[in-house]
């Protein structure tokens, strides 16, 4: 292989992971966090996001997770959150909210890559 053919596929290979990188850290999600989550809970994840930053950060969300024994308690805490004033969640929003964070419970009790 010539210098020229390797340097071009040098080239692509590098672009390539930057552009794989790039795309990561532009999913839903911190970082890229749930990228290998089904589509539906992706698009849930952003929807969290959206509504569960208003009024602090998203990691305060998921530090509260491991305390979460089953979906009721999630329930009872985006309920708790939907009520606050001014919080613009709506209950269309808490059904897709907690389908998410209970998935997410779920996906960190079974431990990475056992539930899918
Ligand atoms: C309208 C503002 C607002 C929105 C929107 C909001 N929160 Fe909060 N959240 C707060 C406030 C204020 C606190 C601090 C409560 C305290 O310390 O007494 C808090 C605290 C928390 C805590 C810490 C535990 C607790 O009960 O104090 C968690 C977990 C949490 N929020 C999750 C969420 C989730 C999940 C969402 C999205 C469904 C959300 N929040 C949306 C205002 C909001």
């Amino acid at each position: 292989m010539g210098v020229l053919k390797t340097t071009v596929l040098l080239l692509t290979v590098l672009l390539g992971s930057g552009c794989a990188w790039l795309f990561r850290e532009t999913e839903p999600g911190p970082g890229g966090r749930f990228a290998d989550y089904p589509e539906e809970q992706r698009s849930a994840a952003a929807l969290t996001q959206a509504r569960c930053t208003r009024c602090h950060e998203f990691d305060r969300v998921f530090e509260a997770m491991s305390f979460a024994g089953d979906r009721a308690d999630i329930e009872f805490l985006v309920e708790e959150m939907a009520d606050r004033k001014g919080s613009g969640i709506s209950q269309r929003d808490e059904k897709q909210i907690v389908d998410f964070l209970d998935y997410y419970r779920l996906r960190e009790q079974a431990g990475p890559s056992k539930v899918r």
